[in-house]
């Protein structure tokens, strides 16, 4: 609480309900602080419901509170969310995968666990323009048509390539709602579901969600490993697998040209769809190579339901993604959503169209993509320099992430890969550092304990120095408490 709220509100008995406080101007010269402090103190005590700010006609106290309602008993929820007698395989729904990259760290924790990029690195200024005169649009705020609006159809057709048409596409509310809907229309509640391992936790939570079972095939550094994979789909009889072909989430991994058509031959024997998520295809570091087309591009048999989203190169808000699939599939994937949510917001399809045929957004993909490259540089450098044992296996030309190894002694200082995963994560938060342990990344026993460590989440190459820095201590109180 500001110092400022608090004499605020202790002197808020001075006003009736309702009645009018002194004006932004009175409080600055009274308190002597800046407009801002007061503006932050105001809204602090409207949080609170203490008073009600209204834009050009001040603040005022607010009313007396009502009453909290008496709690009911809600115990009868337990029993009613229980009862899935009839269903093969329970659906478990576990947010805990996803929360990890939303929620924002406490205060003065580095956060080497986010999804997204910092603030800094979003085109704020871009995405603002563009929800603008998407609001002038003509029609702005009318319905869509259901698969969304024609001019972004094409622009992500084009983007996927091959002989991908708009008519192929339909709009959808982010990267992760699309996957859920490929994940419903593709297999029924019992069905395996063939995923990479490790692999993107909030994929396999919906996967969980949907009542599937995921069945792990492991991935190296040239992406899925092939050489298991018809194995896998002759043991499970599944009939999907979930696949990131470039920049995998987490190991960084690029799925390499002759797995390409290995992936989809194998899939297309096994009767099965791949889904595709394509989830970082503009967050290419300045360094990569050219990057290989999405897999749906070479795909003539409608076995690719591909799944791309603007989210990782703009804001977690800009919640637009396109789902692309050949065959009676689309109907399908239409039909689900808009069954479960009618369609994307307009102004947000509008300001998505805005943003990526401004000017703006090739200078802000250039920006983004140099920036990133140093952060991983950094990052590389400071790991090397000040954390040796711990594994790099890989070190991607794309994303926002590193995935790291813990050294083998790690485990005979303080238990188990997950043991000593736990450990860390937990001393990495007290020493002020948040980051992602690799547990959840594995839908089965994991071979070793993991970390993931983001560099795009931070405001600085100055705050990854310093974050690594924080590690080192962290790693220093579990795995050698002798030397603390
Ligand atoms: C691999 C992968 N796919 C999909 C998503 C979903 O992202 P969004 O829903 O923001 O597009 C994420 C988010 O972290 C991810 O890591």
């Amino acid at each position: 609480m500001s110092e400022l709220a608090e004499r605020l509100r202790r002197e808020l008995d001075r006003y009736s309900y309702g009645g009018k406080l002194p004006s932004s101007r009175a409080l600055v010269e009274r308190f002597r602080v800046s407009p801002v402090t007061v503006s932050r103190a105001l809204a602090q005590l409207a949080a609170e419901g203490l008073v009600v700010t209204r834009p050009g006609a001040g603040a005022f106290r607010a009313g007396p509170r009502a009453a909290p309602a008496p709690a009911g008993d809600t115990s009868w929820q337990e029993v009613a969310l229980s009862a899935d007698g009839a269903e093969l395989v329970p659906r478990t729904v576990d947010a805990s995968g996803v929360t990890v990259s939303l929620a924002a760290p406490p205060p003065g924790v580095l956060e080497f666990n986010g999804g997204y990029p910092h603030p800094c690195l979003q085109p704020e200024r871009a995405m603002a323009a563009a929800l603008a005169r998407a609001g002038r649009r003509p029609g702005a705020w009318g319905r869509p048509p259901l698969e969304g609006l024609p001019e972004l159809r094409e622009w992500f057709a084009r983007g996927i390539g091959g002989a991908v048409t708009a008519a192929e596409v339909l709009i959808a509310a982010g990267g992760q709602s699309a996957l859920a809907t490929a994940l419903r229309a593709l297999a029924p509640p019992g069905a395996p579901v063939l995923v990479e391992s490790p692999t993107y936790p909030g994929m396999l939570a919906l996967a969980r969600a949907a009542g599937l079972r995921p069945v792990p095939v492991p991935v190296d550094p040239d992406g899925v490993r092939t050489d298991l994979l018809a194995d896998a789909f002759r043991a499970t009889g599944a009939r999907v697998l979930v696949c990131q072909p470039l920049f995998q989430n987490p190991t960084g991994a690029v799925l390499a040209p002759g797995r390409r058509a290995e992936v989809l031959g194998i899939a297309r024997a096994a009767g099965a769809f791949v889904v595709e998520d394509d989830f970082v295809r503009r967050l290419v570091h300045s360094d990569s190579g050219p990057l290989p087309r999405p897999l749906a591009a070479d795909d003539p048999d409608g076995v690719v339901v591909h799944v791309g989203s603007l989210t990782k190169a703009t804001s977690p808000s800009l919640r637009v993604s396109a789902l692309a699939a050949r065959g009676p599939v689309l109907e399908r994937l239409r039909a689900i959503q808009v069954v479960d949510s009618f369609f994307v917001p307009r102004p947000l399809q509008e300001a998505a169209l805005e943003l990526v045929g401004s000017p703006a957004w090739p200078r802000h993909l250039r920006t983004l993509s140099a920036e990133l490259k140093a952060r991983r540089d950094t990052m590389t450098a400071e790991l090397a320099r000040r954390l040796p044992e711990l594994v790099l296996p890989h070190v991607p030309s794309g994303g926002y992430h590193l995935w790291l190894r813990l050294p083998d002694g790690a485990a005979r200082a303080v238990g188990a890969g997950p043991e000593a995963e736990a450990a860390l994560t937990a001393a990495a938060l007290r020493a002020g550092v948040a980051v992602a342990p690799g547990r959840p990344y594995f839908s089965a026993e994991p071979p070793a304990g993991h970390v993931r460590l983001s560099f795009a989440a931070v405001a600085s190459t100055g705050e990854i120095t310093e974050g690594v820095r924080r590690l080192r201590a962290a790693c220093d109180e579990v795995f050698r408490p002798g030397r603390h």
